[in-house]
């Protein structure tokens, strides 16, 4: 019956995430708390290096990434997509181009996140696969001081188009057209192979598997 499970899921949900799932990880934290009153959620924030350093030391039920990493047994679950884009100020010269590929875009001045961030890992990619180099005329540690860069015009930059919504929304900042992007990429819900979950966690990964993604884009 429903409502004796409800009652059973509770306790303790340890999820570490990486910066850039901050933005939707607490509205689904939102309506599963709302559906397991009992479920005492922590919600851990840092970047994808310190992330994988969580994970192998198991202080959490459930790590949110956006990459499964090879060098460790995990099973890993996708349960949202993710599109990287490529952002500008309102009004930047390449904002009404069509198609900008990836050499036109060395020209600008690129603010990127800190080595160890998983977008930042992305980008070094892409370029590489592309025999570019990407060089960062500045780098900066978080998100939000990304995003204030970026309308301050003080250059361009690549970040998850959810980190983005409310600037996208106000016409602050702008998607350029790029070869390319969006880049798809998907969050992963990641535990080790080792690891049982508790019933609360497992609940949380059906949850966000199941409904996560219309939660989200309701
Ligand atoms: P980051 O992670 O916050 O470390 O950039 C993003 C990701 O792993 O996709």
């Amino acid at each position: 019956e429903i409502s004796s499970l409800t009652g059973e899921v509770k306790g303790e949900l340890r999820i570490a995430v990486v910066t850039t799932a901050k933005y939707f990880m607490p509205h689904l934290l939102g309506v599963f708390v709302h559906r397991y009153p009992d479920v005492e959620p922590r919600l851990f924030v840092t970047n994808r290096e310190k992330i994988l350093e969580r994970l192998e030391e198991a202080q959490d039920d459930l790590l949110i990434m956006g990459k499964v990493p090879e060098e460790l047994e995990v099973d890993a679950t996708p349960f949202l997509d993710n599109d990287l884009v490529v952002i500008a100020p309102p009004g930047h010269r390449l904002a009404k181009k069509r198609a900008i590929s990836l050499k036109q875009l060395l020209n600008e001045r690129f603010l990127l996140r800190e080595p160890g961030s998983g977008t930042r890992l992305a980008m070094d990619k892409l370029f590489k696969e592309e025999h570019l180099v990407l060089e960062p005329y500045m780098e900066l540690g978080s998100i939000e001081a990304i995003k204030q860069a970026v309308m301050a015009g003080l250059g361009i930059s690549v970040m998850s188009e959810h980190n983005l919504r409310l600037e996208l929304d106000s016409g602050k900042i702008s998607v350029l057209d790029v070869k390319g992007f969006p880049l798809r990429r998907h969050w992963f819900a990641v535990h080790a192979s080792s690891r049982k979950l508790s019933l609360v966690a497992q609940t949380f990964l059906d949850f966000i598997r199941d409904e996560g993604s219309a939660i989200l884009h309701d």
